[in-house]
């Protein structure tokens, strides 16, 4: 199995308590418990421990829950419909190969996508291409690897691609996405940028069928945040008189991919469970049957619904301040911009930060939680009730598995957090390192030449000294009371020995280790 790959490390297992209340939402009951003195286990694993192994910030994937998502979809789908996982939300490619292992295929939506699903190992005709314009280069790229199909997002996109495809002289199989404007409730695709109106989606396919290089397949629905099930019976019924009118003028439709927007749960917000979509194969059999439709292939693109609530993302305490008499402040190592970037654009969105070495006890008072970054809108939490937190302490981001570290940046020049893949038998891989200064300076210093990768790696060594051993080691030392020395002095000589060691650690210019 995989996770006997190298780079993996077995954590042992503890005995798992139930989490109260007061912190758990049923959707992590699968895999979060704590111990006894109250620290998060995720799958039986102390987090305390992972921390020491990785370090923080840091992400947890969990890899049971992102596979049984995996298989909940194909269970409600079955064999005939097919399931291609939108790369966007998570594009980590050790997800994509489980996502290959479970059947599903690839929905890109960049050429970067395209060539990480190449790598994971998807066939060209196993990978989709939607967004909202291509480049020539883009199409000349798809169209060289042979990707199943693109989609063409606009009228102009269809003309885009009708010369593109020939002046290449090659043939694009095409499907058109159509915005088929319908409300249900709060949902509305009526102000969605993406897709060809209902009313003019006629123009679009008879522009895609006199162009002697497109090859006319299908439709495509944009989706977008799915509340209730109902939309994709709605937008399937659409679709099915769309079908109906494009055979009644002769044109073959092979293809219908009803989209994503499948939700999942953050903070409150609870998501219907995809078992509330085992009525559609039928429905959408009778539908097809009722329009007289042949057969073709319908297609779903699920994102966040797989691996949101399937990551958690680990921080560390670092200090804590008051703001006045009411307000306190806690001060974490992670930030909003490695975490939770999409808090940034939407206020209303409110992750689950729980105080992970402390599930033991009660929420005293409230805090806002800040992230590390000199920005003033990095507020991980504003108005969040929690335990008393000092420096040391751990807090877990919850539902962060999609749309976060895609999202991340390197804001303030901060590297990215790693991320690891746990298993249930308690083994971890890393399956993405954090960030090193030498690959994010890269861009420019390749440019502007301004130093050699010897002064990087100079730096890079004398910032992953591991403080807190070499710390601990010479306290250790100290304490057996060499040389009688005061806690002073034993102070001051343990920051010396640090400096120290961080020199000798540190590589020159010239690549040979300092004497
Ligand atoms: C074409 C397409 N398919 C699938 C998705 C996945 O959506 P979600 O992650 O909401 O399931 C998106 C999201 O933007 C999309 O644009």
């Amino acid at each position: 199995m995989s996770q006997r790959q190298p780079g993996s490390h077995k954590f042992k297992q503890v005995k798992p308590h139930k989490v109260s209340s007061r912190y758990m939402r049923p959707r992590w009951e699968r895999f979060v418990s704590q111990d006894i003195n109250g620290m998060m286990l995720i799958e039986g694993v102390p987090i305390d421990k992972i921390m020491e192994k990785y370090g923080t910030p840091l992400y947890v994937l969990v890899e049971s829950e992102i596979r049984s998502r995996l298989k909940r979809f194909k269970k409600v789908f079955g064999t005939n419909i097919a399931l291609q996982y939108a790369v966007k939300c998570n594009s980590n490619l050790e997800i994509l190969r489980m996502v290959r292992e479970e059947g599903f295929e690839l929905d890109c939506s960049s050429v970067g996508e395209l060539i990480l699903g190449l790598l994971a190992d998807f066939k060209p005709k196993q990978l989709t291409f939607t967004n909202l314009f291509k480049t020539e280069q883009d199409i000349h790229f798809a169209i060289k690897i042979g990707v199943q199909s693109i989609t063409a997002d606009s009228i102009e996109e269809i003309e885009h691609i009708a010369k593109t495809a020939k002046k290449l002289r090659k043939h694009i199989d095409t499907v058109i996405r159509v915005n088929p404007m319908f409300e249900l409730g709060s949902y509305s695709t009526k102000g969605n940028k993406y897709g060809i109106p209902l009313k003019y989606v006629e123009r679009g396919v008879d522009l895609a069928r006199k162009s002697p290089y497109v090859d006319f397949k299908g439709f495509h629905f944009m989706g977008g945040y799915v509340y209730n099930p109902r939309v994709f019976k709605i937008a399937a019924r659409i679709f099915a008189k769309l079908i109906r009118q494009c055979l009644d003028k002769g044109i073959r439709v092979q293809s219908l991919s009803l989209g994503g927007g499948f939700p999942a749960a953050i903070g409150e917000e609870e998501a219907f469970p995809i078992e509330r979509m085992k009525d559609f194969p039928k429905y959408f059999e009778r539908l097809m049957h009722r329009y007289d439709i042949p057969p073709l292939q319908l297609i779903f693109e699920p994102g966040k619904s797989i691996v949101l609530n399937a990551g958690i993302g680990l921080m560390k305490v670092i200090s804590k301040k008051r703001l006045g008499k009411s307000s306190r402040m806690v001060i974490a190592d992670g930030s909003t911009y490695n975490f939770i970037p999409d808090a940034l654009v939407q206020s209303t969105v409110k992750y689950d930060i729980l105080p992970a070495s402390k599930m033991n006890e009660r929420r005293i008072h409230t805090v806002t939680i800040a992230g590390n970054t000199c920005d003033c809108w990095d507020l991980i939490r504003q108005g969040i009730d929690m335990p008393k937190l000092r420096s040391g302490d751990l807090l877990a981001a919850m539902d962060v598995g999609a749309y976060a570290q895609v999202m991340s940046s390197n804001f303030n020049t901060i590297r990215r957090p790693g991320m690891i893949m746990l298993y249930a038998d308690g083994t971890a891989k890393l399956i993405r390192r954090r960030d090193r200064y030498s690959e994010m300076f890269a861009p420019e210093l390749d440019v502007l030449k301004m130093a050699g990768p010897d002064e990087l790696e100079k730096y890079h060594n004398m910032y992953r000294v591991n403080i807190d051993k070499i710390w601990k080691g010479k306290m250790k030392k100290d304490s057996r009371g060499k040389n009688g020395q005061t806690g002073q002095d034993r102070d001051s000589l343990t920051k010396l020995s640090v400096y120290k060691m961080i020199e000798k650690d540190a590589v020159l210019e010239n690549g040979k280790k300092k004497k």
